[in-house]
């Protein structure tokens, strides 16, 4: 039987650009999105793809657990790939609490309802899978050497991690106490396509083609490993169709960046396609160094060795020519930069979904 996967978060970054893999590389499984459509869910970046034997919509909060129930039983959900969170760090320092709900109830949501299917004596499905997507950012910070491992202690450090890391524990307590087969994966700083003008890149592109200043915190030097965000969702496919439960996988292309280094090369990218500012002056010089993040973390770095040598994962794209690429997209694609920019985002799913949930 082919999978039929629940895919949570698919409507924003990550998760539509899984949604887009899977719809293209496997075309016999049947996708069932489950997105609340909070301010980051944009069913835009899911524009072609159309309702319909193998692709299902459903607008629902992951953490409404006789919905996710319901869900789980009636379409008879065999595989999990589950990105829903509350993704932003300095949103996490402003108001922790959606985290908290989101990333830690939602997350023990939607392991009791595959827990109550998968491990129930009527079960014939498929050999379940349940994803759990995470981030490097449990690990804490790196000092100037050194990298993450999958046994690296987790040292969250801020209210975004620390939920991502509690979320991560009760993955793999299900797993070591009913024997659910759950694996996890922690990735590093993604970029590419749909993602949202809040986090860095797009941020720093969106202004820095307008002509507005471009904040950098503190000194510039706190440091990224970027990953390509198709690379990601490959990565994660793999570990769905390759992985073994119980386990976890450290995803990363060994792309570390000083921040100051990713927006100087957006700026760069910009003036030789754009040419430069009205002024006649380059793009670096509406660099503005800001106030620091509260605990900014000053380093994270992937080994990705285990993936590698397991599952024979390796990164597609590296930093040139994935900055250049997300570039080009994001040109490409002024109408849909604008409409998160300005909101109409959210007017067109209102209208096509009713208000917010609560
Ligand atoms: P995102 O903020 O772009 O998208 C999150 C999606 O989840 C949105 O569509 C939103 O509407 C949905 N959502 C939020 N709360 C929900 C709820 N209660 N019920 C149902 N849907 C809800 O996030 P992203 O950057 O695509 O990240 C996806 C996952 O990948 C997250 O779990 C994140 O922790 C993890 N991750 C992200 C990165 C990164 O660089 N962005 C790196 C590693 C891991
Ligand atoms: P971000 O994209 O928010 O991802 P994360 O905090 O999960 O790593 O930020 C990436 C880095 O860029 C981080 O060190 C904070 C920094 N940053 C800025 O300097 N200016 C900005 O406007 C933003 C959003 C981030």
């Amino acid at each position: 039987m082919t999978p039929t996967i629940l895919v949570t978060g698919g409507c924003g970054f990550i998760g539509a650009n899984f949604v887009r893999l899977i719809h293209a590389e496997r075309p016999g499984w049947r996708i069932i999105n489950v997105d609340k459509l909070t301010y980051a869910g944009n069913p835009q970046n899911l524009a072609g793809i159309e309702e319909g034997e193998n692709y299902r919509f459903v607008r629902v909060d992951i953490c409404d657990a006789p919905a996710m129930r319901q869900l789980f039983f009636e379409e008879k959900v065999d595989t999990v790939a589950h990105f829903a969170a509350e993704s932003h760090v300095d949103r996490s320092i402003a108001g922790p609490a959606a985290f908290i709900e989101t990333n830690i109830l939602g997350t023990f949501t939607l392991l009791e309802a595959a827990r109550s299917l998968w491990l129930g004596s009527s079960w014939q499905g498929n050999a379940p899978c349940f994803l759990h997507v995470s981030t490097d950012e449990v690990y804490g910070s790196l000092g100037t050497g050194g990298y993450f491992t999958e046994t690296t202690a987790y040292a969250p450090r801020s209210p975004y991690s620390a939920s991502k890391a509690s979320s991560d524990h009760l993955a793999a307590a299900y797993f070591h106490t009913y024997c659910l087969p759950v694996r996890i994966t922690n990735c590093s700083n993604n970029y590419g396509p749909y993602q949202f003008p809040e986090k860095l890149i797009p941020l720093i592109f969106n202004n820095a083609l307008h002509g507005k200043p471009l904040p950098v915190y503190g000194d510039g030097k706190n440091i990224r490993d970027w990953l390509y965000v198709k690379d990601h969702c490959r990565a994660i496919l793999l570990v769905i169709e390759q992985g073994k439960d119980g386990e976890s996988y450290n995803i990363g292309g060994h792309n570390e960046k000083q921040n100051i280094e990713v927006v100087t090369t957006i700026c760069d990218i910009l003036d030789e396609k754009r040419g430069l500012l009205p002024t006649g002056r380059p793009r670096r010089e509406l660099i503005a160094f800001v106030k620091d993040r509260l605990g900014h973390d000053r380093r994270y770095a992937i080994d990705p060795a285990k993936i590698q040598a397991e599952l024979g994962w390796q990164p597609e794209m590296g930093f040139a020519s994935g900055i250049a690429a997300t570039i080009d997209w994001y040109l490409a694609n002024t109408a849909w930069v604008n409409a998160v920019i300005d909101g109409s985002y959210q007017k067109y799913y209102t209208e096509m979904y009713g208000q917010a949930l609560a």
